[in-house]
């Protein structure tokens, strides 16, 4: 994204280039690189024998690790930042190589991104039937990633929406629970509910057990597309589901919500949510293109369209907030009308 005193070829190469940099990242997960260097600081020599890896092509690798903070060097030896070894080593606390693994498939499709803007079809299909019928490895890779990807926000969320003690919440296609799970952290005897697909959940509760956190929400297997929502419950939650369904099926989310929520209950609506001309911000055109890529209808609908439907299903908005730096998502809190 161009920098505003940046000569157009500068910025033009920057994302033109951007590429190598993902490419470099993506390598060194495939070639098994941090976790290698993570065990013990080494020479690039070493680095290559452990990883099977050509050892002049290596040391390029690992110096443009280097480049990019991926890597440290002290005289020949090459260090993985100790804040970086929960993101890219498997297995280390909070473990986010599932965003690794995602983003490894991810781009090898990107590649092909006029194809899919030409046929206007998914070229890495991630909606309903597809988690059902998919392989469930690809499943558990999105909800790793998804895992990683809401943590933060799913802290900001409790901060900005706290629940009332020994309120009930559900959390509709809730993922990996980690929304859930943040809740019923911070708010004393709250039951959390997450609803979701049968792969989903079971990945989900591995995910979960992993962290020690799997006894926090209550499991439901359902498709929010033909089942009813259990209820009645204070609150529901609907984060990052918007973005991946048409109108249609949000309308039916949302009127599936409110049936289940008492009078006065609280409707959470979190997600990515453009300007109303939506091409703003950056990150955001890029995440409803990458929608695209993934489902059928996916788009990240501006706040304002959001809210439209929320009124017109019986709930009144309470606010509408951005989640603030460094994530772009937004909140809509509203409240369920009678
Ligand atoms: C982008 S993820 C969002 C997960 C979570 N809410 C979060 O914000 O981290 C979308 C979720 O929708 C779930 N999902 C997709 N189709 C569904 C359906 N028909 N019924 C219930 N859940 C579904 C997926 O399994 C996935 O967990």
């Amino acid at each position: 994204m161009a920098a505003a005193d940046e000569s157009p070829i500068v910025s033009l190469r920057r994302t033109l280039y951007a590429y190598q940099a993902s490419a470099a990242l993506l390598a060194a997960h495939s070639l098994g690189i941090f976790p290698t260097i993570h065990q013990k600081p080494q020479v690039a020599g070493d680095v290559a024998r452990r990883c099977g890896a050509d050892p002049r092509g290596m040391e390029r690798l690992l110096n443009a690790l280097v480049g990019l903070g991926l890597l440290h060097k002290h005289g020949a030896t090459y260090v993985l930042p100790r804040e970086l070894a929960p993101f890219v080593v498997p297995g280390v606390d909070g473990d986010a190589t599932g965003l690794l693994d995602l983003t490894a498939d991810l781009y090898r499709t990107w590649g092909d991104l006029a194809r899919g803007v030409k046929e206007g079809v998914p070229l890495h299909r991630l909606s309903s039937d597809a988690l059902l019928a998919g392989d469930p490895a690809r499943v558990r890779n999105y909800i790793r990633a998804v895992h990683t990807n809401s943590r933060q926000a799913a802290r900001r969320l409790v901060e900005m929406a706290p629940l009332l003690p020994g309120s009930t919440l559900l959390d509709v296609a809730g993922g990996s629970g980690i929304f859930a799970a943040e809740y019923a952290r911070v708010i004393p005897d709250l039951k959390a509910i997450l609803l979701d697909l049968a792969p989903t959940i079971e990945a989900a509760h591995e995910i979960l057990t992993a962290e020690g956190l799997e006894d926090r929400v209550t499991y439901r297997t359902g498709d929010y597309r033909q089942d009813p929502f259990p209820g009645p419950v204070d609150a529901v939650l609907l984060s990052n589901l918007f973005q991946t369904e048409s109108e249609e099926v949000c309308r039916t989310i949302l009127a599936k919500s409110r049936e289940a929520l008492r009078p006065g209950g609280t409707l959470l609506v979190h997600g990515m949510m453009n300007e109303p001309d939506e091409t703003k911000p950056p990150e955001g055109t890029m995440f409803s293109l990458l929608m695209y890529v993934l489902f059928d209808h996916g788009r990240a609908y501006p706040a304002e369209t959001i809210s439209g439907w929320i009124n017109q299903e019986g709930f009144g908005i309470r606010f509408i907030r951005p989640l603030g730096p460094p994530l772009f998502s937004k909140l809509i809190l509203a409240t369920r009308l009678e």
